[in-house]
């Protein structure tokens, strides 16, 4: 059991998000420092305050904190913030979490999307995507999901309010496939691209690209998990000249300073039921392991957790 110090709290974790970026750590630095053997796995989680040095918060406050795999952590008070009430508590770390604000940010601050504008998300069934597609919808816009499997696709069109949805699994991507797989679900051109995944999804979505579009760059989960791939996705930089592309890369951190106001619309969203809140919550901390390998071979639908006991 660690102890706080001066300036920190100990907390005990109660919900520990699983994320696609837990595998990117393992790969090497990104917007952190590498993950190495023997490190205690990173990754935020929902936890509760229970020794305090720090004068902002106390004994039962909840907190987002960059816990990592433990069931208890000694963390710096600094960056800390005392989570308002919510029923259920999962959501912070669902809607109200990364996952809600990088939907948010991504799409409406990168994507820019217009009212009537034909808008694609890849790993559209996750955390991140199922949200990005319905924001999409209450801005207006014509919404294609990009998911794996028939059982993904029915629950976006039929429960998620998506107007279509690709299996790419189902569609032969490397030999063209996916490529007319998505000009068949967009006959006028993809406006905004959410890419969640890179690789051939990226590559399929670039030849199929209205001119001036905008692909907001979130993530390559399809890289995450294997050897390097042999080469990029072809098309670049030719279509992104030829279309007037911008793709522009973000980290959810970015847009900090508009967190107030983006809880703000999605509270509203929920609270009227625009916005649907899928949740995966597997239960026990031993598991996270088979959680985190889950998540990469698309078991989880929605916001993946572990409840901590
Ligand atoms: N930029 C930021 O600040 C930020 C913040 C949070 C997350 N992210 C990124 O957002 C993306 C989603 O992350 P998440 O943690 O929310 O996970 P998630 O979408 O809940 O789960 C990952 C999903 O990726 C799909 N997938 C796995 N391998 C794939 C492949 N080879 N090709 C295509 N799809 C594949 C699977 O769905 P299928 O069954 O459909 O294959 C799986 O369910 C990741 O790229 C992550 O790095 C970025």
């Amino acid at each position: 059991m660690p102890t706080a110090g001066e300036g920190q709290v100990l907390v005990k974790t109660r919900y520990i998000s699983l994320d696609a970026a837990n595998r990117a750590w393992m790969q090497g630095a990104t917007y952190r420092a590498a993950l190495g053997a023997g490190d205690v796995m990173a990754g935020g989680a929902l936890a509760e305050v229970v020794e305090s040095r720090s004068p902002h918060l106390k004994p039962g406050d909840l907190v987002f904190a960059d816990t990592g795999w433990q069931d208890y952590a000694a963390v710096s008070a600094k960056h800390l913030t005392a989570q308002p009430p919510s029923d259920p508590l999962s959501h912070l770390l669902s809607v109200y979490g990364v996952a809600g604000l990088t939907a948010y940010f991504g799409l409406l601050e990168c994507g820019l999307p217009k009212v009537g504008e034909t808008v694609v998300v890849s790993a559209a069934a996750g955390s991140v995507g199922a949200f990005v597609g319905q924001i999409a919808k209450i801005k207006g816009c014509r919404v294609v999901g990009i998911a794996g499997g028939a059982a993904k696709c029915a629950l976006l069109t039929r429960e998620l309010g998506f107007d279509d949805a690709v299996d790419y699994k189902a569609a032969d991507s490397q030999g063209g496939g996916l490529r007319r797989a998505l000009r068949a679900a967009c006959p006028d051109g993809i406006d905004v691209y959410f890419d969640n995944v890179g690789g051939d999804v990226l590559e399929a979505c670039l030849f199929n690209m209205s001119t001036h579009g905008r692909i907001a760059c979130c993530g390559a989960v399809s890289q995450y998990d294997g050897a390097a791939p042999p080469h990029g996705p072809r098309g670049i930089p030719g279509l992104i000249v030829t279309k007037r592309l911008i793709l522009r890369g973000f980290i959810v951190s970015d847009f900090a300073d508009q967190n107030e106001k983006a809880l703000a619309n999605l509270k509203a969203w929920v609270d009227d039921g625009a916005l649907k809140v899928r949740e995966d919550i597997i239960d026990g901390f031993e598991n996270l392991p088979t959680a985190l390998v889950g998540l990469l071979a698309g078991e989880n639908i929605g916001k993946r957790m572990v409840k901590v006991r």
